[in-house]
């Protein structure tokens, strides 16, 4: 029995609305979804929430995460600054597939004030529907890593 890939969400203030969709939506695919909110409207600091999901993604207890933040920009730039974590900002499917394939990223940031929720949920299909390519594109994504010393 293979165990389901556990995907971690967190947003500010300014995507919980999204976030929740895209939680349904990711679950509704048949993967494991572990959101750490949060869940009351109250304005809260983007950076907190991308370290709390990137630290998820960079300890294994989840595979990939999705964060969200009014641009995607706020929260992706935290969540990239945790060691093993990379993350990129989406706002179309293209870039989704890519950053899978190409620069094996393990998180996307999405934002709540530039995609509608119908682009976010098939952004978030094209994230989650790629794979790294390895090949060419792995010495690169070394090179990445190498970056973080
Ligand atoms: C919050 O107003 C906003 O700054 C935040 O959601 C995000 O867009 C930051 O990058």
């Amino acid at each position: 029995m293979t165990a389901k890939t556990r995907i971690v969400l967190s947003s500010d203030h300014a995507a919980i609305p999204l976030r929740l969709a895209v939680a349904a939506h990711v679950a509704a695919r048949g993967f494991e979804v572990v959101d750490i909110g949060p869940t009351t409207p109250e304005s809260t600091p983007y950076p907190q929430h991308g370290e709390a999901a990137a630290r998820r993604v960079a300890s294994g207890d989840c595979q990939l995460g999705i964060i969200l933040c009014g641009t995607g920009q706020g929260i992706m730039m935290a969540a990239n600054k945790v060691k093993g974590v990379r993350c990129g900002v989406c706002a179309d499917t293209f870039s989704a597939r890519m950053i899978r394939q190409h620069n094996d990223a393990n998180m996307l940031a999405l934002g709540a004030r530039v995609v509608g929720e119908g682009l976010a949920l098939d952004i978030v299909d094209a994230f989650l529907n790629a794979a790294f390519e390895g090949g060419r594109h792995a010495p690169r994504v070394e090179m990445i890593v190498a970056l973080e010393g």
